[in-house]
Parts: C-alpha cells; sequence; structure tokens
C-alpha cells in the first residue's frame, strides 16, 4: 500500500455488544489506532471509525436473558466499548452505532438500491443457522449434520420467507478483482483462501429473516414489514453509512476504505460478501482487507468459562498502555496467532524498552549533563558520523510500506535498528575517552548523533507508543506532528541545538508478574485480575456440573477447604495510578492485619470502606497486583446494577469463621 493518495479512511470491525472488550477487540483497535495515527502524521486527511453491531437474535436473546430491553442491553454494553476506547486514548473520529437513525436509514436505502438493479430477490429459506455466529451453514459444512463448523454449537433448522442477494452473480467479478488487485487481502495467504473459497462457488445469501424483531426493518416501500435485515448486511454497511451514505453524505469523499482491519474469523464476510455488497452499490471497493489472527492466554483459547480471558484494561493498568499496545503489535507477526503471557510481555518491556530505547535516553542524558551541562547540537553529527547516519536513513526508509503493508512487527524490528547503531556508537566512540583526550566537538557531535536517533526513533515509534514518545519528544525539546514527521524523517534533517531536559526512567525493571492471581471474572475481587492459575487447575478434578445451570457441584468438605473470616477494615487507601484497585489493611484476628488488594475502587471509596466489616477469603495464596501483595479476598456480588460487598448483619469480632 502506498501512501500516495490524500485520504486515509480506516476502519476497525464494530464490536458485538453482547461481551465485555478483551485483548482481542483491543488488538483490532490498536493496530487501526496505530495506522491512523500515521497517516494523520504523515499529512494525510484522516478518518477512522470503530464502533458496536448491535442487532439480531443473538442480541436480543442476551438482553432478554437479562430482564431488558434490547435497546437498554445494547446501550450499556456499547458505553463499556466507548469508555474503554477513551480511556485508551484510541484516536477514533467517530464511533458507529448500528442503532443509530443514520446508520439505520443508510442500510435501508443500500437494500432499495440493490432491490431495484435486480440483486433481490423474495423465497423461502430452509437451511441451518447458527444463533451465535449468525451464519447460515450449508449441511455440507456442518458437524454431524447439526453442528457449527465454525463455534461447534448446535444450529437451528430455519425455514421462512426471505429475500436473497444474488451472490452467485458476482462471482467471476470477485474472482477478477482478487486477480487485478494482488494487495486487495493482507495477508497475502489470505486472499488465496478466499480464492479457492469462491472458486468452489458461491450460494444467494439469505439476507432477510421474520423470526426475530431486533433488526433494521426493510425499506417501507416494501410493504414487508415482518422482516428485518440479515445482521451481516446491516453491520458491514456501517462502513459507508458512518460516512453519510443515504443521508447527508457528508464523508463520503473518504470512501474507499484504506484499510478494513478485521480478524481472521471475519474475514469471508468482509472479502467475499462486503465486495459483492459494494459492486451491487456501485460503490469502488475498499483498497484493503487486512486480517490478524487470533490471541489465546498461556497457550490456551481464552473463554469466560476458563476465567482465562485477559481483560486489556487490567493489562494496561498494571503494566503501562503504550507497553501493552508495543507488546501486542511487536510479539505477533500480523496475520499470525499470538499467546499473552505476561513473561512476553514483561520481556519486552525489560529488554527492548528498558534496555534498547529507555537505556539510550539516560545515556544521552547523563553525556550531556556531565560533559556540556544538557545542551545538545548536533551541527557536526553529519561531519563525524556519516556511516551511522545513512545506517539509520536506511533503515527509516524501509518503515513506511512496512507499516501500510500491516507487517507492523517488521516495522518495529526495523525500527529497533537505529537504537543498536546508537547504542554501538556510544561503545565503539566512548565520549568519556574522546573528552579526555580533548576531543570535545567529536564528543558533542557524537551526543547530538545520538539525540537525532532518538528523535527519529520517537517520531516513527509514536503511533504505536504515544504517551511515551511523547515523552522523548518533551526531554528533546521538539513536538511530534507533521512538522517534525517532515523535517526528521522525509528531509532527513537533525535537530536545532537544545537543552536536554532530565526526565525519570521511562521503563522501570519488573522482576514479577504484576497480575497474578486465578479468579473467574466477576469474583476477582482481591486482585482486579482475571487470570487463570494454570498450576492450581491443572491439580483439580473435573468436577460434576449441575443440569439446570451448569454449575460445578462440590461435597461439604470441598466447600469447608476455603476459610471464610469476618474482617474489620482498620485501614483503606487508593493505589496509585489504578482505576480499580483499594489497598486495604484487614484484622480478621491474627497478629498482623491483612494487607487486600480488592478491584471495587469502582464502587466504594477508600474513606467508605474504613471502619466497615467484610467477608475474607483468609486461605488463598498470595498474589501481587501492580506490586502489591494482596493476602485475601473479598466476598462480593455484582449484577448489571453494579457491585456490593457481602457483610455479616450484625457486627461480629474480627476473626470470626464463616461457615
Ligand atoms: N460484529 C462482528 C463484526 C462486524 S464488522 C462489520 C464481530 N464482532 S466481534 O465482537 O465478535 O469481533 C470483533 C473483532 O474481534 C473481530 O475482528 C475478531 O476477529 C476479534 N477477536 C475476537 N476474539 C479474538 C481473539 N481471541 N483474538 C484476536 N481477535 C479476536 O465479529
Amino acid at each position: 500500500m502506498s501512501n500516495s493518495c490524500k485520504k486515509a479512511y480506516i476502519t476497525t470491525p464494530i464490536y458485538y455488544v453482547n461481551d465485555i472488550a478483551h485483548i482481542g477487540h483491543a488488538y483490532t483497535t490498536i493496530i487501526a489506532d496505530t495506522i491512523a495515527r500515521y497517516s494523520r502524521m504523515s499529512g494525510l486527511d484522516t478518518f477512522f471509525l470503530t464502533g458496536t453491531d448491535e442487532h439480531g437474535q443473538k442480541i436480543e436473546e442476551s438482553a432478554k436473558i437479562r430482564g431488558k430491553s434490547a435497546q437498554e442491553y445494547a446501550d450499556e454494553i456499547s458505553a463499556t466499548f466507548k469508555d474503554l476506547w477513551d480511556d485508551f486514548g484510541i484516536s477514533y473520529d467517530k464511533f458507529i452505532r448500528t442503532t443509530d437513525a443514520e446508520h439505520i436509514i443508510g442500510v435501508q436505502k443500500a437494500f432499495d438500491v440493490m432491490y431495484d438493479n435486480g440483486d433481490i430477490y423474495k423465497d423461502v429459506y430452509k437451511g441451518h443457522y447458527c444463533i451465535s455466529c449468525e451464519t447460515f451453514f450449508p449441511v455440507s459444512q456442518l458437524v454431524d449434520d447439526e453442528f457449527c463448523p465454525e463455534c461447534g454449537k448446535s444450529t437451528t433448522i430455519v425455514e421462512e420467507e426471505s429475500y436473497f442477494f444474488r451472490l452467485s452473480a458476482y462471482e467471476d467479478k470477485l474472482l477478477a478483482w482478487y486477480n487485478e488487485n494482488p494487495n486487495c487481502i493482507l495477508p497475502k495467504n489470505k486472499r488465496n483462501e478466499v480464492i479457492r473459497f469462491v472458486e468452489g462457488g458461491l450460494e444467494d445469501l439469505s439476507i432477510t429473516r421474520t423470526s426475530f424483531d431486533w433488526g433494521v426493518k426493510l425499506p417501507e416501500n416494501l410493504g414487508d414489514p415482518k422482516h428485518v435485515m440479515y445482521v451481516w448486511l446491516d453491520a458491514l454497511m456501517n462502513y459507508v453509512t458512518a460516512l453519510g451514505y443515504g443521508t447527508d453524505e457528508a464523508n463520503m469523499d473518504f470512501w474507499p476504505a484504506r484499510v478494513h482491519l478485521i480478524g481472521k474469523d471475519i474475514l469471508r464476510f468482509h472479502a467475499i460478501y462486503w465486495p459483492a455488497f459494494l459492486m451491487s452499490l456501485d460503490l469502488p471497493m475498499p483498497k484493503h482487507i487486512a486480517a490478524h489472527g487470533w490471541w489465546t492466554r498461556d497457550g490456551e483459547k481464552m473463554s469466560k468459562s476458563k476465567g482465562n480471558v485477559v481483560n486489556p484494561r487490567e493489562v494496561a493498568d498494571a503494566y503501562g498502555l503504550d507497553n501493552f499496545r508495543y507488546f501486542m503489535l511487536r510479539e505477533v507477526p500480523f496475520g499470525g496467532d499470538g499467546d499473552f503471557s505476561q513473561k512476553a510481555l514483561i520481556d519486552r518491556i525489560n529488554s527492548d524498552l528498558g534496555n534498547d530505547l529507555g537505556n539510550l535516553l539516560n545515556r544521552l542524558i547523563g553525556m550531556s549533563g556531565k560533559y556540556f551541562e544538557g545542551k545538545v547540537d548536533s551541527s557536526n553529527a553529519a561531519k563525524y558520523y556519516q556511516a551511522e547516519l545513512d545506517e539509520v536513513q536506511a533503515s527509516l526508509d524501509k518503515l513506511e510500506p512496512l507499516l501500510f503493508d500491516m507487517q507492523i512487527h517488521k516495522y518495529l524490528e526495523e525500527l529497533w535498528r537505529p537504537l543498536t547503531v546508537a547504542n554501538k556508537a556510544i561503545d565503539k566512540y566512548q565520549p568519556w575517552t574522546l573528552m579526555k583526550e580533548g576531543k570535545e566537538e567529536e564528543a558533542m557531535a557524537l551526543n547530538g548523533l545520538i539525540a537525532a536517533i532518538l528523535a527519529k526513533v520517537s517520531v516513527m515509534l509514536y503511533p504505536v507508543m504515544p504517551e511515551i514518545c511523547t515523552k522523548i519528544s518533551e526531554a528533546l525539546a521538539f513536538t511530534i506532528d507533521n512538522a517534525s514527521w517532515n523535517s526528521l524523517i522525509k528531509e532527513k534533517k537533525l535537530l536545532d541545538t537544545f537543552t536536554i531536559e532530565k526526565i525519570p526512567p521511562l521503563f522501570p525493571r519488573i522482576e514479577e508478574p504484576l497480575l497474578e492471581q486465578a479468579e473467574p471474572e466477576d469474583t476477582n475481587l482481591s486482585t482486579g485480575s482475571v487470570k487463570s492459575d494454570k498450576d492450581t487447575k491443572a491439580t483439580v478434578a473435573e468436577p460434576a456440573k449441575s443440569k439446570e445451570e451448569g454449575i460445578a457441584l462440590i461435597g461439604i468438605d470441598q466447600f469447608f477447604q476455603t476459610s471464610l473470616k469476618v474482617g474489620t477494615v482498620i485501614k483503606a487507601e487508593e493505589v496509585p495510578k489504578s482505576k480499580k484497585l483499594l489497598l486495604l489493611q484487614v484484622d480478621i484476628g491474627e497478629a498482623q492485619p491483612r494487607q487486600i488488594v480488592a478491584g471495587i475502587k469502582e464502587w466504594y471509596s477508600a474513606n467508605e470502606m474504613l471502619g466497615t466489616q467484610v467477608c475474607v477469603v483468609a486461605n488463598l495464596k498470595p498474589a501481587k497486583l501492580m506490586g502489591l501483595t494482596s493476602e485475601g479476598m473479598l466476598l462480593a456480588a455484582k449484577d448489571e446494577n453494579g457491585l456490593c460487598m457481602i457483610r455479616p448483619e450484625k457486627p461480629k469480632t474480627a476473626g470470626t469463621p464463616i461457615s
């Protein structure tokens, strides 16, 4: 993908509102944010879209289970996505919801256009439908003639009147598009998969349903009010309705998208259905559809029941948002699957970030302070260190194409070469020796070289680590923007003379995991974390399940293995930098109070907790959270209205057992 057009429209998938955001969602969004930030910095007129996908049977059912209207439920979960992206500083230009009035009008308009040009007809659909995946499957694709090939859940046989989209008519046109645009689907091997699938033949697509209500109605002029649109037709259209398609058309000049960022599981919808819909609407094709791989946790598929879903907010709170962003983008080749482990994350922070980047800045601050009272002057850098500057520039020149080809891990790998050049230059030329030998000009030039390298690297790293790179640029007395990108990267200039600002180390060394204890989501009150302890799990026998609720049954002796005690909170304070955690000292009748780190700050202030009684799980293995040891867990109950502590009804002596 070349940076030659003036506009850049970048999208994420719109997220289903039947679940809260996890690392997979964060990954897609952070990649898109990185591309959007780079696009803006390099002077492209950029529009970055994200949002939520709110219609369909799955959402309708999830809402019903919780006793809510679908709209109420969608409002609630959509807000949690928006809040997370806002807290993460995601630089989106629009957050679309498929329940937005403009979106609904746009989808209906598109339906009309496709109907008028003969691509939609009415018939009867009989087939197997997976509610969980919101997809019809031919029997040939089912497992044991019944189960969904994607998620393994039982499918439902649906026989109903339906409108169909003539997908089969687009087979040749789609194949021509793939063939004429070798980079339309990234990574390239995914394009081959799609081609093989389309060559196998396409059936027409059922695009309306009559068995539920929660969806976009057909245009009124069709006079068929019992039909609602297929969620994927509704959802895919968001990419153009967000720009005003069918309403004010205000931003339609951003179309076609430069890149639709998606996960590999939704490639078929984006690489087959979406281009076919666009062809039918006579709209241009997106430039790229880029499909990333799947994240697992410590080698296992993440699932709520295993309690091993990685919560991005908690990882970012514990390890730093920029560090988390760097890790996800550096650790996994785009398109490949990735595994989240705290060890891998800590290694990246200590090694790449701490040793290579942070340490270089410290060395520069040290040298400038010791020899030149903080002054840095690059004017003689080229005179003494042209070879190093050439090597650095050769790496920088390779970067932009790597980013726009979605080879972000290689982009970061290449971006680290200048840091190696800089660190090696200090070791080789030894400023302390130069100063001893009276070669002050050379030593200052070396200082200037290092500062220039750090400045260039921080500009190009900014889209991945905006907060950290802003701090580096402030220390180096410049601002990261289109002007500095032009000057330092495109025009290959060095920094003007400046006085360096001493700043605290950017990447303090991390010695041990900061998120530890295993608790299934929603009961993780002592830790605020969501990981599972593999060792503990391995030793526990598979428990029996109660029929109605799928809850594991245990014997009374197993229950009594848990020591529960009444405790009195004798000290309560906030954990610095944490949005969730309070640090409590709880008297449970022992010689010393227990220190408990509790994820309850969203619902209780430190003051409200002070002096109150709580129920404590007293025999949990200690865990560390944000570097603080937690020696127990508090009992609480949480539902959609929030969380409340479980407390004794009347005051009880601290340490009283609960049984
Ligand atoms: N609503 C549809 C998308 C419609 S776009 C017009 C949808 N939503 S989703 O919430 O289920 O998934 C959104 C994105 O999250 C997808 O790109 C999916 O690949 C990604 N991920 C969900 N779980 C994931 C992992 N465990 N790992 C990586 N990404 C994963 O699909």
